[in-house]
């Protein structure tokens, strides 16, 4: 399958891998998988004292286009707030990567993981817990596959 020249522009110069302290009272981890192929996509925002997104980080277990999904959104998550980062769609993703049909669950992939980025960061607010379930998973290496 080719790939759009815009995932592979991701793939091979992937935004913002790496990873932040899941510790940190100013970061939400988000760690999700996809059923249909068992790729993995961990995102990770840092949020400011006016619930800013300032930076994301990400790393992708899986296919390219996940990868150059998850690159797509660590950029369009900095800046935004919180809610504005939940209204991002997948669909979206799709659409700027011109994902074909097959890769479009690839997308899907790093809305949940934003969705469940923002929701650790706010049940850590809320609780005052640092750590979390999620961020006790092993993290994993952006693939080459
Ligand atoms: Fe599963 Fe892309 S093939 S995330």
């Amino acid at each position: 399958m080719a790939y759009s020249e815009q995932v592979v522009d991701h793939y091979e110069n992937p935004r913002n891998v790496g990873a932040f302290d899941a510790n940190d009272a100013s970061v939400g981890t988000g760690m999700v998988g996809a059923p249909a192929c068992g790729d993995v996509m961990r995102l990770q925002i840092r949020v400011n004292a006016q619930g800013v997104i300032e930076d994301a980080k990400f790393k992708t277990y899986g296919c390219g286009s996940a990868i150059a999904s998850s690159s797509l959104v660590t950029e369009w998550v900095r800046g935004r707030t919180l809610d504005e980062a939940l209204a991002i769609k997948n669909s979206q993703i799709a659409e700027e990567l011109a994902l074909p049909p097959v890769k479009i669950h690839c997308s899907i992939l790093a809305e949940d993981a934003i969705k469940a980025a923002v929701a650790d960061f706010r049940s850590r607010q809320a609780t005052g817990e640092a750590a979390t379930l999620v961020s006790e998973q092993p993290a994993c290496a952006s693939s080459t596959r």
